[in-house]
């Protein structure tokens, strides 16, 4: 097995290419929407939400191929999160994946509407999946959709903006984590692993990790508001604070907002148990995720 970094980089490969055919080129009519998307989706970012799909596939014993739409899926409706997450009416960021965001250049009513779009791709390209004798494509647009939604990620987000000037309890910080963050990772898992038949066993397995991953992706990124530069993230540091957001961090300080993260990925790497050798590279992204440093 090589290893992470040039496992990581490969990957990363393999998604921007794909991700480069699926969304329609520069100059297609409307030009300006097509640059748009392309600008956000094109600056950067780690692409962990596709490659956490095509593992989640290898790990079921499935192909890279198979689960290429549905890992370019994640990354699409990821990206319009960010960019609708930057707008003015929300986090209010100029800077996202080291370049300015997406209304910085196009102006809100365009950054609005590339947001838009990507969403609407990300369920074309799920569509477009092959189906598998224990997952059809139309259950994996569910998968989507309901990761997607009001009781997911938009609900996550309401919660979010919600949450500002308050000191929201433990357990309301959690779902908006769970529904901001570890709803798409663990859906980004699952749709790999429908793509390669996953077994119910599998899918629960799969399902359990994500959501203790992503959570502990989420608190990490809130440690990392806190500790690292804007260069190193390449979005503005010191944010969370600036809005009176309420974070791990701000609610039970950087220690114990650590230790929590290291406990749910080990919570995670054991959910993999059944996978045995195979769920190695995925065991590896937790670990990659837990201690990255933008
Ligand atoms: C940032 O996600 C937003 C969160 C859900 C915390 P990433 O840290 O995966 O951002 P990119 O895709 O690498 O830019
Ligand atoms: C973003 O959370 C979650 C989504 C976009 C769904 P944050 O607001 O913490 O993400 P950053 O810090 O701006 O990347
Ligand atoms: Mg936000
Ligand atoms: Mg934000
Ligand atoms: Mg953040």
């Amino acid at each position: 097995m090589s290893d992470l970094k040039e496992y990581l980089a490969e990957r990363c490969q393999i998604v921007d290419a794909a991700l480069d055919r699926f969304i329609p080129s520069a100059g297609t009519r409307p030009a300006t929407l097509h640059k748009a998307m392309r600008h956000s989706v094109f600056a950067g970012g780690k692409r962990l939400r596709p490659i956490l799909c095509l593992a989640a596939a290898e790990a079921c014993g499935g192909a890279v191929e198979n689960a290429i739409s549905n890992a370019c899926a994640t990354e699409c409706l990821h990206t319009y999160s960010l960019i609708h997450d930057d707008l003015p009416c929300m986090d209010d960021d100029d800077m996202r994946r080291g370049v300015p965001t997406c209304h910085k250049v196009y102006g809100e009513a365009m950054a609005l509407l590339a947001g838009d779009a990507l969403q609407a791709l990300a369920f074309e390209l799920v569509a477009k999946t092959p189906g598998t004798p224990n997952h059809t494509a139309a259950a994996m647009v569910l998968e989507l959709a309901r990761t997607a939604g009001s009781l997911h990620l938009v609900g996550g987000q309401v919660a979010d903006l919600e949450g500002e000037g308050k000191k929201l309890p433990l357990e309301d910080l959690r779902f908006v984590h769970e529904g901001k963050t570890a709803a798409l990772l663990t859906t980004s898992v699952k749709l790999g692993a429908m793509s390669a038949n996953a077994s119910t066993a599998q899918m629960q397995a799969l399902h359990d990790f994500g959501m203790a991953t992503g959570l502990a992706f989420q608190i990490i990124d809130d440690i990392l508001d806190v500790t690292q530069t804007s260069e190193k993230l390449g979005k503005s540091a010191g944010k969370d604070v600036a809005s009176e957001k309420s974070t791990y961090p701000a609610l039970m300080g950087l220690d114990a907002s650590r230790a929590e993260a290291h406990r749910l990925t080990e919570a995670a790497n054991r959910a993999l148990d059944l996978f045995g050798e195979k769920g190695t590279r995925l065991r590896q992204l937790a670990d990659y995720l837990l201690n990255r440093d933008y």
